[in-house]
């Protein structure tokens, strides 16, 4: 990843947010690669995209209005319980509606980090049957992983350090930020901090 030395953290920001690593226009630029890669391996296909609540809300919007392809659109909501200590608990807070038996399916997450998530939402896909499932994610995080998750579609790799905005939260706050930024680590020891967080 290189660094964002042109994009300075907007001042309403910088008390929290240490340095912008992947600003509005690079990322811009990314998601139009992203959907023709898309597009080119599906193509003439009838495309189930599955999304992952909520992080994916910003990547998805962009994502998908790229995607010159007749596709269907469905969420999943799972939702990471931490008990204080490092162990983590899935919980599934939305089922998809839509049939994906023999269809094509692109799973949508924000961030590929220890793969735990990645790994229990493929397995309970599968389980559907559909044709194919591809992965794609905005932001790979190599340095935590734990399960043996690839993803087909990647729009950036990044260092082993918490990310915050376009969509990526830390305790519900900071999707709103139009650029992923590094949280200071103060600000995850402080009063925010919570147990959920997805
Ligand atoms: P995994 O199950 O460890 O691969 O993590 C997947 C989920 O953890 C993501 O969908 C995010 O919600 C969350 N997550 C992991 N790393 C970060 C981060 O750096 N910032 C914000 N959320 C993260
Ligand atoms: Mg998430």
């Amino acid at each position: 990843m290189s660094s964002s030395r042109l994009s300075p953290v907007p001042r309403r920001w910088r008390n929290e947010i240490s340095r912008v690593l992947i600003s509005e226009s690079q990322i811009r630029r990314r998601i139009t690669v992203l959907a023709r890669e898309i597009q080119r391996d599906f193509h003439g296909r009838d495309l189930v995209v599955v999304s992952l609540l909520n992080g994916t809300v910003m990547f998805l919007a962009d994502l998908i209005r790229h995607l010159e392809l007749p596709l269907r659109l469905d969420f999943m909501g799972v939702s990471s319980y931490r008990d204080g200590t490092e162990s983590r608990q899935l919980i599934y807070t939305k089922e998809l509606r839509l049939d994906v038996k023999g269809r094509d399916v692109v799973l949508v997450d924000d961030i590929l980090d220890t793969g735990k998530t990645l790994h229990s939402v493929l397995a309970k896909l599968r389980q559907l049957k559909p044709r194919r499932i591809k992965v794609c994610v905005l932001l790979e995080k190599s340095a935590r992983r734990v399960e043996r998750v690839r993803a087909d579609y990647i729009g950036f790799h990044v260092p082993d350090e918490f990310v915050v905005g376009y969509g990526l939260d830390f305790a519900e706050r900071y999707r709103n930020l139009p650029f992923v930024g590094v949280l200071k680590p103060e600000v995850r020891a402080g009063p925010y901090s919570t147990s959920f967080s997805m």
